[in-house]
């Protein structure tokens, strides 16, 4: 077909260049099976408004199944003339019912159309989303129960601070990937919202029952007003806001991964499965993947920011800059999914090196607020504990040993209150298991943290 939608209007064809510029066809085929999914409901909700008759709408829906055989096989063909998937699957509905076909877009709009495809689109994205966010989840508590016992250094300002346990460490990526589920369950309940039945933008003057049609669609809710359900990208904002958020998230991991696996750090093994070599550097085993995951975070800032600033100061309603939201979104979208699913992948795969990170949290005089605890229990205020142990500490330094490298009477000379006690307080193990408060990282704790865990993603 060479005729337009528009025809009828127009004396002039339109400029080829134009066709190029302004189809989306590249972008929105994707999107096929939402707009054959959305236009098999309106066929059966003009039917059952009686705008057109219920056999009508069966050929109608038999036709657009037709339709959807050949795009899965194939054997459809795009082209830019035909600008969108809307127009191209109605042109090719007349191959197979005919003149029948000029009912399908009766009461519907391109305008309430692509934002139905968008929202079922996104529907679909966000429970992958939410099912892959558990799955990494998962082999979070999983790695953090294998290796219960794996003590390492904690940082601050990525300077050794005090011992944690791997698995404590670990389950503070679980605490931020689970408010991220929670992010996209959130957005989902204001995607779920039917706007087809809004037309253009002003609504229709066919009697239809919108309830009818989202109850097909699987939507729990109908848009309240005709000019937002066409113009509103609201849930592509939320949703790749949520996606940023969990990129940051995926983002910090991924440097966390590459640090360890350097020689520098030498915490953890990537599996071979996980990593590249060099072409010219044949030592060489890079940590690729949490590398591009880091790198795609930037990725999906700029299509967030994208959609952001596409929407900026539109008026109402729609507006034809709208379409160029969609190849934002998917990439965003397409780019988490890609990141979640390789994460959950390498998770289970990491291997520890238990010897070298619990050698890391035994030096470096991580146990000197446990030094200065100890005081306090003894009866001196903390301030001045502080200040003993840091005499102690730069004493050390200058000896090049470790403060439980000290003799006893060496560290009593800076407190008389120092006794042989102070020794095992002052072992990784009992720092960890001391920090008993909710939430901190003493093993009972982490232990039954994990549990809770597993029942809060359940
Ligand atoms: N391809 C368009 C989009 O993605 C569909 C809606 C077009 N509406 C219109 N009046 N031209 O936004």
């Amino acid at each position: 077909m060479s005729q337009k939608a528009w025809d009828g209007r127009f004396s002039d064809k339109t400029d080829r260049a134009v066709e190029a510029f302004t189809s989306s066809i590249d972008v929105d085929r994707h999107l096929y099976r939402y707009d054959i999914d959305g236009s098999i409901a309106h066929c059966r909700g003009l039917a059952h408004a009686g705008v057109i008759t219920a056999e009508e709408a069966e050929s109608l829906v038999g036709g657009l199944e037709a339709v959807r055989g050949e795009i899965e096989a194939g054997s459809f063909v795009y082209s830019d003339s035909l600008e969108d998937i809307h127009m191209h699957i109605e042109d090719r509905l007349a191959a197979h019912v005919g003149a029948l076909a000029r009912k399908l877009h009766t009461a519907r709009s391109r305008n309430d159309q692509i934002a139905l495809d968008a929202r079922l689109y996104a529907k679909d994205q966000t429970e992958k989303i939410v099912g892959q966010l558990k799955d990494v989840c998962r082999a979070l508590a999983d790695l953090a129960e294998a290796n219960i016992d794996v003590v390492m250094p904690g940082y601050t300002h990525l300077q050794r601070a005090q011992p944690v346990l791997f698995a404590h460490h670990l389950m503070a990526y679980f605490e931020m990937f689970l408010r991220d589920l929670q992010r996209f369950e959130d957005s989902f309940r204001r995607t779920d919202v039917m706007p087809l039945g809004s037309a253009a933008l002003a609504g229709t003057t066919y009697p239809l029952d919108r309830l009818h049609t989202a109850g097909l669609l699987g939507f729990s809710d109908i848009s309240e007003n005709s000019m937002d359900a066409v113009s509103d990208r609201d849930f592509m904002m939320e949703m790749l806001s949520a996606a940023s958020i969990c990129m940051v998230h995926l983002s910090r991991f991924s440097e966390e991964l590459v640090l360890w696996a350097s020689a520098e750090f030498s915490f953890v093994d990537l599996p071979d499965a996980f990593c590249t070599g060099s072409s010219i550097m044949p030592q060489k085993k890079n940590p690729d993947i949490p590398e591009l995951v880091r790198g795609k975070t930037g990725r999906v800032f700029g299509d967030l920011v994208a959609i952001l600033t596409l929407m900026k100061s539109l008026p109402l309603a729609y507006n034809r800059d709208m379409q160029e939201d969609k190849g934002s979104f998917m990439d965003a979208v397409d780019t988490l999914q890609g990141c979640l699913d390789i994460f959950s992948r390498m998770l289970p795969e990491i291997r520890i090196n238990r010897d070298v990170t619990e050698k890391a949290a035994s030096r470096g005089y991580l146990n000197a607020t446990d030094m200065a605890d100890y005081l306090v229990e003894k009866g001196m205020p903390f301030r001045e504990a502080h200040a003993c142990v840091g005499r102690a500490v730069a004493y050390a330094l200058g000896e090049k040993k470790e403060l439980h490298e000290l003799e006893l009477d060496v560290l009593r000379s800076f407190s008389e209150l120092i006794e042989s006690d102070i020794y095992p307080a002052l072992s990784v193990h009992q720092m960890i298991d001391r920090r008993k408060t909710y939430g901190g990282t003493a093993k009972s704790n982490v232990q039954k943290a994990i549990e809770r865990a597993r029942k809060r993603l359940a």
